[in-house]
């Protein structure tokens, strides 16, 4: 399974969260002090689903059931009101599961217009009962009336320093010992190359495995090699470009 998986957060603790603005807001709809629509926006790769997905939990202090909105297709009035306007109001009335709040999480929406207008006011009449978290990589892109209504948080790259702990624990399960300074060179320069935590998993990914399966430099062959030397040398392993420091 590959790391982006295997390691993808569980909990909304397992996400590397560094920024201090990220940590307090995430908090405050733990807490319940926040209800506002939440938009997610930043880079690729910086968490935004992941936290969307992991928040709802969160705030239910249980597995929460989440509704994936597919805001995209929202192009008409109608496509509004056939969701939230139909009878019996389901949204309105009920949560599922023992929950306190229903949740729908929306990657990526771009609504027309109308569309926009008329979810405006859904987001007034349901904000009590049902939490909406939208990621996006264009908060610019989003109907100004439904940001708004909104938190808007930026989730921006994290640095080396705040994946260390992450990085050292993913080392530890897979049974792969570096020296910090080592694993922060690693993070440092994988990190300047892409600010994507899923680049950084592929990458931490083939690192292990280069750790695990040293390779031996390939010599090519010459007739004096075919000649046995006196003293075999030993084979040099060749090191992860990544960790040289
Ligand atoms: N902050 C993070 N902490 C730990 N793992 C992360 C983090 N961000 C991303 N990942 C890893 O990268 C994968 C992709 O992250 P995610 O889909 O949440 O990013 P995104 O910001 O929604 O990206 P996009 O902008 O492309 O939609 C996750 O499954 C997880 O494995
Ligand atoms: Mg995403």
């Amino acid at each position: 399974m590959s790391y982006v998986l295997k390691y993808a957060p569980k909990v909304l603790a397992d996400v590397v969260i560094a920024n201090a603005n990220v940590k307090d807001k995430l908090a405050a709809y733990v807490a319940g002090e926040l209800k506002q629509p939440l938009i997610l926006h930043g880079e690729f790769g910086t968490g935004k689903t992941t936290i969307a997905n992991l928040l709802p939990s969160a705030i239910e202090g249980k597995p929460a059931l989440i509704e994936k909105l597919k805001a995209v297709e929202f192009n008409t009035v109608y496509d509004v009101s056939a969701l939230f306007n139909a009878p019996p109001m389901f949204y309105k009335l009920f949560t599922t599961n023992g929950q306190n709040r229903n949740y729908m999480v929306s990657n990526e929406f771009n609504f027309t217009v109308k569309a926009a207008l008329a979810f405006r006011d859904v987001i007034d009449e349901l904000q009590e009962h049902t939490q909406f978290i939208f990621t996006t990589n264009n908060l610019a892109s989003i109907d100004k009336g439904l940001q708004d209504r909104s938190i808007c948080l930026n989730i921006p790259p994290v640095s080396a320093r705040d994946w260390l702990p992450r990085a050292k624990f993913i080392l530890k399960e897979e049974g792969v010992k570096l020296k910090d300074a080592q694993l922060l060179n690693f993070l440092t320069k994988q990190l300047a190359v892409s600010s994507s935590n899923r680049k950084l998993l592929e990458q931490l990914e083939a690192l292990v495995w280069d750790v695990k399966n040293p390779k031996t430099l390939v010599v090519t062959k010459s007739i004096k090699d075919l000649v046995p030397p006196k003293t075999p040398k030993p084979k040099a392993p060749v090191v992860n470009p990544l960790l040289a420091i």
